[in-house]
């Protein structure tokens, strides 16, 4: 059976869906725990009891182990791991980008995936890391490209194998190889070779190579981000079109002695509280937790629920189209996500024809929020308005004689139409105090209205402290006093 994707509510390029792999289905977002049989401080029965829908292991573990390779082929990994939700299982292509080599070949990895009972399987795609050269990354992505298409050849169309887009750090490989992995019919496509850059903090970088895979890969496709990671970097994620995650941060950390939060982690042995909801933080003070012999594993466990609870904050979010609200709340935690999130936002133009017409609201929260696609395409719409020959837009609400119609002015979006006046985004959007940032914003729609309608005599009625910026903003506008 197909791997199959359905998305039921967009925010930004972030969406709500329900992927299908054989007959399990999970809803998207989605975090797939990472299941390590060899150390693993969660069992997966847990997970499921948590609330995690699918997991993800690593084929090539149990491939290796004499062991766990025969009761995985004789039990299958449902059984085995006592998990009734969704399994993908990894190829071993991690392993490569580690140790350099794996013993095992591309059809070997898919067909023992297949003999495990996987519900997702891996080619053995090459993760090109981020430093390489041009010339690297097109021979790797040349060799995961035939991987994937001999996958198709022999396992046939409808094998539920993933289609992962490498390309390195170059945008044109990633977008090429992601319209190439749509061409050869994979519905779920990883995007991989990203963990250097998660680790390395370096978000901004994360975000031109997922938005160029994105570009290629079609809207429709289930996008996984290989790797990911911290649940402070979920939203950001899903605000660009991820749709599932693969975290071992939660076990990873737990190991380090690690607490992580929504917006961060801290040091165990630095904590006198643990502020967090769940059952382990409210039945344990932070000195029984470091002192238990069991540390590591309350630890994994709260990492995994607050990683879960992350998923469904932005589920939630979401479907009341507040993702926006959610990406800037998040990546104000750490300079490289705020990063990220201007880098995010310098995509706003190509974000904006994926985002929703209308939202529960428009927060606004800074510079930044000007930014955001609903700015942009509001700015497009001016150009859409019919206007009589002498337009005021008027800032400070007066209404001086001389003109067919007066527009009021709503930062940072710019002039309106009464009409649209209860409408998203001028209707929803709440503002503090006029600043420079949104009124700069509010004259770039002037602009846009004066270019669009020449014919037009358009003044502006402006308070007297914004009339500076408004000349410098909309040069040569007339402003009546
Ligand atoms: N895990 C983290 N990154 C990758 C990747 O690029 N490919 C595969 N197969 N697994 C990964
Ligand atoms: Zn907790």
């Amino acid at each position: 059976m197909p791997i199959t994707f359905e998305v039921t509510e967009k925010d930004i390029a972030g969406r709500l869906g329900r992927l299908k792999a054989g007959h399990r289905t999970i809803r998207t977002p989605a975090l797939l725990p990472v299941v390590n049989p060899h150390l693993q401080p969660v069992t997966a029965a847990e997970m499921q009891a948590m609330g995690a829908e699918g997991l993800i292991t690593n084929a090539y573990i149990f491939s290796r182990s004499e062991d766990f390779r025969e009761r995985a082929l004789s039990l299958g990994l449902h059984r085995l791991l006592g998990f009734d939700g969704l399994i993908m299982t990894d190829s071993g292509s991690f392993q490569l980008s580690v140790y350099g080599e794996v013993e095992i070949t591309n059809m070997e990895t898919l067909r023992f995936q297949a003999a495990i009972g996987s519900d997702i399987f891996v080619p053995l795609d090459i993760p090109t890391p981020p430093d390489a050269d041009r010339g690297q990354a097109e021979r790797e992505l040349g060799l995961t490209m035939a991987r994937l298409r001999e996958a198709k050849e022999l396992l046939g169309p409808d094998a539920p194998v993933a289609g992962p887009v490498q390309g390195g750090r170059f945008q044109d490989l990633r977008e090429e190889a992601g319209r190439e992995v749509g061409e050869l019919g994979f519905t779920f496509c990883p995007v991989g070779a990203v963990v250097p850059l998660m680790e390395s903090y370096r978000y901004g970088d994360l975000v031109d190579v997922v938005t160029a895979s994105k570009r290629g890969i079609p809207a429709s496709s289930c996008v996984h981000l290989f790797g990911a990671g911290h649940p402070a970097m979920f939203a950001l994620a899903v605000a660009m079109g991820c749709d599932i995650f693969d975290s071992a941060a939660y076990a990873l950390y737990a190991r380090e002695r690690r607490y992580l939060t929504p917006s961060g982690s801290a040091k165990l042995d630095e904590l006198q509280e643990l502020p967090c909801p769940c059952r382990i933080c409210r039945s344990h003070s932070a000195e029984e937790m470091r002192s238990s012999a069991e540390c590591e594993r309350l630890l994994a466990l709260h990492n995994l629920q607050v990683s879960l609870a992350e998923i469904s904050r932005i589920r939630q979010a979401i479907q009341d189209g507040v993702l926006w609200e959610l990406v800037d709340e998040r990546c104000r935690s750490h300079p490289q996500l705020l990063k990220g999130y201007r880098a995010l936002l310098n995509h706003a133009g190509s974000l904006e024809v994926f985002d929703r017409v209308s939202k529960r609201r428009f927060f606004y929260r800074g510079s930044e929020s000007c930014a955001r696609t609903e700015v942009v395409r509001y700015h497009a719409l001016m150009e859409r308005l019919s206007l009589p020959p002498r337009v005021l837009i008027s800032m400070d609400g007066r209404e001086p004689p001389g003109f067919d119609l007066a527009l009021p002015f709503r930062p940072p979006f710019g002039p309106y139409p009464q009409e649209l006046g209860e409408t998203f985004p001028i209707g929803q959007s709440e503002i503090p105090d006029w600043d420079e940032a949104m009124v700069c914003a509010g004259c770039r729609g002037i602009q846009r209205l004066i270019e669009t309608h020449p014919g037009c005599r358009v003044a502006i009625s402006c308070p007297d402290e914004w009339i500076a910026l408004v000349r410098r903003e909309v040069p040569g506008v007339e402003v009546v006093q």
